[in-house]
């Protein structure tokens, strides 16, 4: 059987703390706002999957596609020994990767979904007896502290969650993620590309309403953890292309004026009819707009691989 180690970087007051200083943040400023990390409870992580597989929801496809393509190009650049997967959920697309790299010793997938974490590493266990694998539950926007496992390493961070950051956000994770690079170390990063508005707004509010549960479970985790009385019945989900951030919003609005009370925080919400709260940002990106963020971080991009369709990016990049 492969090693499998699975480490919390956080204790798990820290979470909770971090989950009451977000809200306390969030619902007390205008307009209202919640960080998307808190979507992925194990109900959240499950939806998030079914997501990848809506007809309209393209980016995982096209992703897929060009892992598939350019897995063998992406191993010989890399030559990784440890792949680190920031963000990894079920680690579905990441066996292309893995496949591809025959002198992979070590996997550490990083995730603040514990139950995603452990569905993948099950999974990958039964079909790579020989791989290491070292979990990390933890905030891929905080200090990461990483096993000591053998370089070269391949920093992966798929599926385009960089467009769920803000710009500061973004500018922020990626000198970060340029300070855990070594020479010889590099980063694959992918993009989902500014395209036509309606089929961005499609992928975000799909027919089936799975989008649509998937924005409000984030109001099922603030009454669980810190026992509000958010009812989800009371939003409606609303997905907007902003076409100056280049950005798809996500917000949930109010479909009356109501209040919600959040007794874990001693604090009472007021909505007034219509009001959104911001759930998520997806930005879209073009290719000058992340060689520049990647030069900015101290990144050079080195190569840049696109689908049949031009929907989506994987760029390659190193340390300058
Ligand atoms: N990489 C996968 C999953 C993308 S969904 C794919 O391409 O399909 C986004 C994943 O990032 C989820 O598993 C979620 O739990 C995780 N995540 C979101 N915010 C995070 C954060 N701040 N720190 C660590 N993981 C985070
Ligand atoms: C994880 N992330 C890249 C997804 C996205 O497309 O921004 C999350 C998501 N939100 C709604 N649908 C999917």
């Amino acid at each position: 059987m492969s090693p499998f180690l699975l480490t919390r970087t956080l204790p798990v007051d820290a979470t909770d703390a971090a989950l009451r200083a977000d809200v306390l943040h969030g619902l007390t400023r205008h307009p209202k706002t919640l960080p998307p990390k808190w979507f992925y409870d194990a109900h959240g992580s499950e939806l998030f999957e079914e997501i990848t597989r809506l007809p309209e929801y393209y980016p995982t496809r096209a992703e897929r596609e060009i892992l598939v393509a350019r897995a063998p190009e992406i191993a010989a650049a890399s030559g990784a020994k440890t792949l680190i997967e920031l963000g990894s959920g079920s680690s579905e697309k990441t066996r292309h990767l893995l496949d591809a790299l025959p002198g992979l010793h070590s996997y550490v997938p990083v995730d603040v979904s514990e139950s995603a974490l452990r569905g993948a590493a099950d999974a990958l266990l039964v079909e790579r007896p020989d791989l290491s694998v070292h979990a990390l539950i933890a905030d891929f926007t905080g200090e990461l502290v990483l096993p000591d496992t053998p370089g070269p390493r391949l920093v992966a961070f798929l599926g385009g969650t960089i467009g769920n950051l803000l710009p500061d956000e973004r500018a922020v994770f990626l000198k970060s993620v340029r300070s855990l690079l070594s020479p010889g170390d590099a980063l694959l990063l992918g993009t989902d590309l500014v395209k036509d508005e309606k089929v961005l707004v499609a992928a975000y509010d799909d027919a089936a309403g799975v989008t649509a549960a998937f924005n409000k479970n984030v109001l099922t985790v603030v009454d669980r953890e810190l026992g509000a009385d958010f009812d989800p019945a009371d939003f409606d989900h609303v997905a907007l292309w902003d076409r100056r951030q280049e950005w798809i919003e996500m917000r949930l609005q109010a479909r009356r004026a109501l209040t919600v009370k959040i007794p874990g925080l001693d604090l009472v919400v007021p909505f007034e009819a219509g009001e959104g709260l911001r759930t998520e940002v997806s930005a879209k990106f073009r290719k000058e707009g992340i060689r520049g963020e990647l030069a900015a971080a101290g990144l050079r991009l080195s190569q840049w691989w696109t689908d049949s369709a031009d929907r989506f990016a994987l760029s390659l990049a190193t340390a300058v």
